[in-house]
C-alpha cells in the first residue's frame, strides 16, 4: 500500500503502554464529546496495564505504532475472538490516528495491516464497534468495507444516572 507520507507500522511492545494510554484517553475525549452516555472510563497507566500489558507479546494480538519521523502518531489493535465462535474470527478493537496525521491515507494503511494479520491467521470475518457521534470513523469504516448490522445499548445502574 503507497502513501504520500513516509510511515513505518510497527508491532508495539510493553514500553508502547504510556503512548498508548494517551492517544487512547485522546480517542476517548473525542468519543464522550460526540456521546456523552457512552460507558467509557478512563484508565490510569496501572490499570490499562492491569487490563492490557499482557496482551502485547500474546500472538493472538496484534497491536502496532504508527511511526512518522520515529514518532508515533497512531495506534491499532486487532485479535482473534475464536474461542466463543465455530469460524475463526477477529475483533478491530481500535485504529487511531492523531489529529495532525488524519486524512492523508496513514488510517487505510494501519487497517490493512490488522486486517491482513487476521487474515493470514484464518479469520473469516472482522467485527469493530465505533461509538455514536463518530461521525468521521463512520465516514472512515464504511470507506474500508465494513457494514453495520447491531446496535449496541446501554442503561446505569448506578445512583448518579450516568454509565
Ligand atoms: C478514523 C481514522 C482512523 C481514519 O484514519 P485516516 O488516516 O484519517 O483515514 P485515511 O486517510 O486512511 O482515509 C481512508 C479513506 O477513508 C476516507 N475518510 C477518512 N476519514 C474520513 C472522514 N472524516 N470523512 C469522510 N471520509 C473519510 C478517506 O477519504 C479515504 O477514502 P479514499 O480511500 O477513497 O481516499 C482517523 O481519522 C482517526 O484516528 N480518527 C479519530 C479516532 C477514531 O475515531 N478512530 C476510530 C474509532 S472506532
Amino acid at each position: 500500500v503507497s502513501t504520500p507520507v513516509p510511515i513505518t507500522v510497527r508491532p508495539a511492545t510493553s514500553e508502547d503502554l504510556p503512548v498508548l494510554l494517551a492517544m487512547r484517553d485522546d480517542l476517548n475525549d473525542l468519543e464522550r464529546a460526540g456521546c456523552p452516555h457512552a460507558p467509557i472510563a478512563r484508565l490510569t497507566l496501572e490499570e490499562f496495564q492491569a487490563r492490557w500489558g499482557h496482551t502485547i507479546e500474546d500472538p493472538g494480538y496484534c497491536w502496532r505504532i504508527v511511526e512518522v519521523e520515529d514518532q508515533p502518531v497512531g495506534y491499532g489493535l486487532i485479535y482473534l475472538t475464536t474461542p466463543a465462535r465455530d469460524r475463526v474470527a477477529a475483533f478491530l478493537h481500535w485504529a487511531y490516528l492523531a489529529p495532525g496525521s488524519r486524512q492523508q491515507g496513514l488510517g487505510k494503511v494501519l487497517v490493512e495491516e490488522m486486517l491482513d494479520w487476521a487474515r493470514s491467521r484464518g479469520a473469516a470475518h472482522v467485527e469493530l464497534r465505533y461509538i455514536d457521534g463518530n461521525d468521521m470513523a463512520g465516514a472512515f469504516w464504511t470507506k474500508m468495507g465494513f457494514q453495520s448490522f447491531a446496535r449496541q445499548c446501554v442503561l446505569s445502574l448506578g445512583p448518579s444516572g450516568r454509565p
